[in-house]
């Protein structure tokens, strides 16, 4: 039995009237930009592999005593204002990343501070690329029950404190960067908007989790199981493993499958989506989960090239950038899917 039959509970199906909307969006990147040609310098690679096998050309990395909450807390000030909100509106702020300051407290924790936001509940969330969209389920789910009103929802990683720097199968493909965004009950309107006909909110959201394949994507030590000691740290047992095929597979198959079942429990049909964004992982399981979709690539969403792998914040940050070029526009319907350590993946349907 899939974990999808097994708790069909926690896909929201489609409601005559979405509960939440996404009211604001922002990112941050750090300024420092390495392309392919600095990571021939680092291991046995070539810009050519890293482009053809992937799709990324380069990735920010963050400046010396720049920190996650850093990127977080920017990305978050920049989706209150995109939202039209003060920090004092908020009821709760979710984070996901996999990559925080410190074990204790949480990012979200320190985000809060750097914030300046109030006793709020804060707290983070651990399901790697999955993250944002576990993140928005929740902060979702928050709002249909009225247990919160406003909730800021970011996606962020510094992954490259977290790679081996001298494996070259996985130090490649990883960057550091922030997305977020506000979210507030989908009666809500901004003070510049015009009236709806169909009103703006999330209309699907599914997550999912096969915890059998936990080893094809980990930080092996460095946590209760295997405590930092001198052989964890000459073995970089701290530092992220993959098996990129296992992965690849099971990224492809179930990115499919998961948008297929938000799309269905969204009411819409794929003719009725404008954009997908999906994770930003390697454009080739971009390109395969396309044709599956029978969705064109020329309505995906991709910056890839740009900033790399940046886990949980890769969608909030495209979601982002599309939102502020104008390619995303209000009404339209956008589809978000992703996929990461866990293995944990999920895909949500929103009308902006
Ligand atoms: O966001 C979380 C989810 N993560 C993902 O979705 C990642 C999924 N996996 C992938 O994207 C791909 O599997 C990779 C990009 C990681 C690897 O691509 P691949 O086509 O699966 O390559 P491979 O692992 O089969 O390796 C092919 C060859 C190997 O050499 P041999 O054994 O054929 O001689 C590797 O050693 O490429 C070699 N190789 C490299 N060569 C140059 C691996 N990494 C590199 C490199 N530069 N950076």
């Amino acid at each position: 039995m899939t974990v999808e039959q097994a708790n069909p509970a926690h896909a929201n199906p489609a409601h005559a009237l979405p509960r939440s909307r996404i009211l604001g969006t922002g990112s941050y990147a750090p300024l420092r930009v390495m392309p392919n040609a600095e990571i021939e310098r680092i291991v046995e690679t070539t810009d050519e592999w890293i482009e053809s096998r992937t799709g990324i050309r380069r990735r920010h990395i963050a400046a010396e005593g720049e920190t996650t909450s850093d990127l977080a807390a920017e990305a978050g000030r920049r989706a209150l204002q995109a939202a039209g909100l003060n920090v004092a509106d908020l009821d709760l702020i979710i984070v996901g990343t996999v990559t925080p300051d410190s074990p204790i407290p949480s990012c979200a924790v320190l985000v809060q501070k750097k914030l300046g936001a109030s006793e709020i509940p804060a707290f983070d969330i651990a399901a790697a690329c999955a993250g944002f969209v576990y993140g928005l389920t929740i902060a979702d789910q928050f709002i249909a029950t009225g247990a919160a009103r406003s909730v800021l929802v970011i996606g962020v990683e510094l992954l490259s404190r977290a790679v081996n720097w001298t494996d070259r199968t996985t130090c490649v493909l990883f960057g550091d960067g922030a997305g977020a965004v506000v979210l507030g009950p989908s009666s809500m309107s901004k003070s510049d908007e015009p009236p709806r006909s169909s009103p703006p909110g999330i209309l699907s959201t599914c997550i999912f989790t096969d915890g059998s394949l936990a080893g094809a994507l980990n930080i092996p030590a460095g946590g209760s199981a295997h405590p930092p000691d001198e052989e964890v740290l000459r073995t970089r047992q701290n530092k992220v493993h993959m098996n990129g095929q296992d992965v690849f597979r099971t990224a492809v198959k179930q990115l499919t499958a998961s948008s297929t079942h938000a799309l269905k429990a969204s009411g819409l049909t794929s003719r009725e989506l404008d954009w997908v964004v999906p994770h930003q992982a390697n454009m080739r399981i971009i390109s395969q989960v396309s044709h599956r979709l029978g969705f064109p690539l020329t309505k995906m969403v991709l910056n890839l090239e740009e900033y790399g792998n940046t886990s949980s914040a890769s969608i909030p940050i495209a979601l982002d950038e599309a939102v502020r070029d104008g390619r995303i526009q209000p009404g339209q319907h956008v589809l978000m899917c992703a996929l990461g350590a866990g293995i944990s993946w999920g895909a949500a349907v929103v009308r902006m």
